[in-house]
């Protein structure tokens, strides 16, 4: 099942149009900057995750994830794959390393797994586990590449889940404890650290859709996730301040510009509360300690989020940076069924319009990379920006000389890195950018069947690396700054 495609559960019938977010006045302002060019010192990178490629998800004391665990029930996961070895990087980082080196990146966005650190999320610490972090990160160092971790990309400890998970306040208790332990073993030698990975795609996909672990369908459950996260990164980023308060925090979110199906009034307003549902009911709830208007009901907002006086203070924290990550639009029906949302009565999904799409199906839409870096401006202000990551998927196979032409991926990149340069000329503050990703690998209910690499991995066989014809592409477009 298409993640993408069950975006918001939703039962009306889809719409005919779209009117994609665009501007005149921003395009005239195009014309007069150099599309493709980026300012000096601009930061190329490559972004994975821990459960997606490590793989060795039982050794050297590693407890058990929700993930490890979803992964063994029937039917969850594209051709019963399992990520247990994924890319193997555990035991291969090196070799990862030195692609991230052939590739001429600066940065490497990788994301920690909880249950190497605490096994079941709860008390004891697992030193082997940080052991391997240490190393990895010096090893990222002694490469002459920005190490840039993340604290939870969705590999929540089994015993947490089995505790009531994100739904459960108690688990943003625990997430900063487990901060705590990270940064005091590695916060000397890493400065730059991100929250959490896309709050909004896990919440909703893991607790609302059931598509994503531990697979439940429960939207009020979603809601309390939500607030759960939004207390976890005011916890975690004074926790981390706390180790050291020169150390640079951010939070990455997933966005998307969001478009109403129709010009009816009923598909402009559903579209205006899921926008900020998506888009800012993390962003701006951190930053302001505050929930935007206009998504919940009033006067039932602070019930359904099991918000407590003091709340606002707990979640709000002044971020250093933001990271964002864009793939694709979304589109907005009104319907006459609840979604499931208190007054909520729409349909969100992202795999429709006029437009070409990905292997994956996700609708191409370069356009939406300038327009919602514009929109989440308005939000994070003068916070550096860092696009954590913005790719696709195209599943190319080796030619008979082994070499992966990927043509259309090149094109993807192109075409987005170019609205990111119009953007950056508008005077967005965005000074990185993060491929999704260095390598193909474990795409969650996806399996191994969708390939976002710059890089080609031969799972079936012998987890051979080879860089594909997008990936010496990118490593000339960060040699030289600039798109070619
Ligand atoms: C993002 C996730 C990342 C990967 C890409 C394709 O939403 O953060 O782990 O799955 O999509």
């Amino acid at each position: 099942m298409n993640r993408r495609d069950m975006l918001i559960s939703g039962l009306a019938a889809a719409g005919t149009s779209l009117l994609p977010g665009n501007s005149n006045a921003t395009a005239k302002q195009n014309k007069m900057t150099q599309v493709g060019v980026f300012p000096p010192g601009f930061l190329w990178g490559a972004a994975t995750s821990a459960y997606q490629i490590e793989g060795a998800y039982r050794e050297d004391g590693k407890g058990e994830s929700n993930w490890d665990r979803f992964v063994l029930a029937p039917g969850k996961i594209k051709n019963g794959n399992t990520a247990n070895v994924a890319c193997d990087s555990y035991h291969r980082y090196r070799e990862d390393i030195a692609l991230l080196k052939a590739l001429n990146l600066k940065s490497y966005r990788f994301s920690i797994a909880w249950t190497r650190i605490q096994p079941t999320g709860i008390g004891a610490v697992n030193q082997k586990g940080l052991d391997y972090y240490k190393r990895l990160t010096d090893a990222i160092l002694e490469a002459g590449i920005r190490p840039f971790p993340t604290l939870y990309h969705w590999d929540l400890p089994q015993e947490l889940e089995d505790r009531g998970g994100w739904p459960n306040r108690d688990t943003a208790y625990r997430y900063a404890e487990y901060v705590d332990i990270v940064l005091k073993a590695l916060g000397d030698r890493i400065n730059n650290w991100s929250l959490f990975n896309e709050s909004k795609a896990f919440t909703q996909l893991s607790y609302w859709l059931g598509v994503f672990a531990p697979g439940r369908k429960d939207p009020l459950a979603f809601l309390k996730a939500t607030h759960t996260v939004n207390l976890a990164h005011g916890l975690g980023f004074r926790a981390i301040k706390a180790v050291n308060p020169k150390i640079n925090v951010g939070s990455v979110f997933d966005v998307s510009p969001h478009v109403p199906a129709t010009d009816s009034d009923a598909d402009k307003a559903a579209t205006s509360a899921m926008e900020k549902l998506s888009n800012t009911w993390f962003a701006e709830s951190i930053l302001t300690g505050e929930y935007p208007d206009g998504v919940l009901p009033p006067d039932q907002q602070a019930a359904l989020l099991g918000f407590q006086t003091g709340d606002d203070k707990i979640m709000h924290a002044d971020l250093d940076f933001v990271g964002l990550n864009y793939y694709s639009l979304t589109r907005v029906t009104a319907t006459k069924e609840s979604n499931g949302i208190p007054g909520m009565h729409l349909k969100a999904d992202w795999a429709v319009g006029p437009y070409e799409k990905t292997d994956s199906d996700w609708v191409i839409y370069p356009q939406g990379f300038y327009d919602i870096l514009k929109r989440m401006q308005l939000i994070t202000g003068h916070r550096p920006i860092e696009i954590a990551e913005n790719g696709a998927a195209y599943n190319n196979q080796p030619d008979a000389s082994g070499q992966i032409h990927d043509p259309k991926r090149i094109e993807y990149l192109r075409s987005h890195l170019n609205a990111l340069s119009r953007a950056i000329a508008d005077g967005v503050p965005v000074r990185a950018y993060h491929c999704w990703s260095l390598m193909d690998n474990f795409e969650w209910a996806e399996g191994y069947s969708q390939r976002f690499g710059l890089t080609y991995v031969d799972f079936e066989n012998n987890q051979k690396r080879t860089i594909k014809e997008s990936g010496y592409w990118y490593a000339k477009v960060a040699k030289e700054n600039k798109v070619i």
